[in-house]
């Protein structure tokens, strides 16, 4: 199915609402699991941390995989080009940092010698155990989800309220499930 005007194709709907969902969860685990301190072990939640993160990271790859072979609708009619313009800027960086931020987790969690599983399965260290020079990632990782892909969700829904509330127009409508 091709993109409209009218709005987002149920791919693209059912991605954007599937990756919200795992990152609502996602914090939820970040914000109560232990805090992780030298030689801290991988208890139950910071497990589940470590694996919806990688699911994060593996449906981001699927989604932007989908986001570059199938056009974006166009933006709603008697939109400020403003506004169009600051909205994809958004979008890319919310894309970027759904990278970013899990890559940095793991990178973190290998350097850590944390194991990072998936379905009973080890997967590969990013970084050698105890490697030298890499102690910023687990600073900068927690720093980024906290405060900057926080702060773009809280512009982005905000954006998608005013738009709904008060200029009354389809941008949220577009991509609602029917
Ligand atoms: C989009 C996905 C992710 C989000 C939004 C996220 C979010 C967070 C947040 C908010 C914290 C800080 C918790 C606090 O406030 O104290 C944190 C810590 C941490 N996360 Fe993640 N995380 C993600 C993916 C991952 C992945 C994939 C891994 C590992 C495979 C991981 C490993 C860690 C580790 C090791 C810490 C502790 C960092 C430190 O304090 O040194 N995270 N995460
Ligand atoms: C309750 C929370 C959210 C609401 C109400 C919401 C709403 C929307 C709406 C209305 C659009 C379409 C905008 C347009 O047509 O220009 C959109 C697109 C988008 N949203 Fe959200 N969103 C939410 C959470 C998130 C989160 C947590 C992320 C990622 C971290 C995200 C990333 C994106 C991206 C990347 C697009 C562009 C879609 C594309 O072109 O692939 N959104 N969102």
């Amino acid at each position: 199915m091709t993109p409209t005007s009218s709005g987002y194709t149920g791919t693209a709907k059912a991605l954007h609402w599937l990756i919200v969902a795992l990152l609502i969860a996602q914090f939820i685990f970040a914000w109560i699991m232990p805090e992780i301190r030298r030689d801290t072990p991988a208890t139950t939640l910071i497990s589940l941390h470590f694996t919806f993160g990688i699911i994060i990271l593996a449906v981001a790859i699927v989604r932007l995989a989908w986001r570059v072979t199938h056009r974006e609708p166009e933006p709603e009619d008697g939109l400020p080009p403003w506004q169009t313009k600051s909205a994809t800027i958004v979008h890319w960086l919310l894309y970027a940092l759904l990278f970013v931020v899990p890559l940095l987790g793991w990178m973190d969690a290998s350097r850590r010698g944390m194991p990072v599983e998936m379905f009973g399965f080890e997967l590969p260290k990013l970084l050698a155990t105890r490697a030298p020079g890499w102690g910023w990632t687990g600073d900068v990782h927690g720093l980024l989800a906290n405060y900057v892909m926080l702060g773009l969700v809280g512009l982005h829904v905000a954006a998608a309220l005013y738009h709904h509330f008060v200029r009354h127009d389809g941008v949220l409508k577009r991509m609602l499930p029917r």
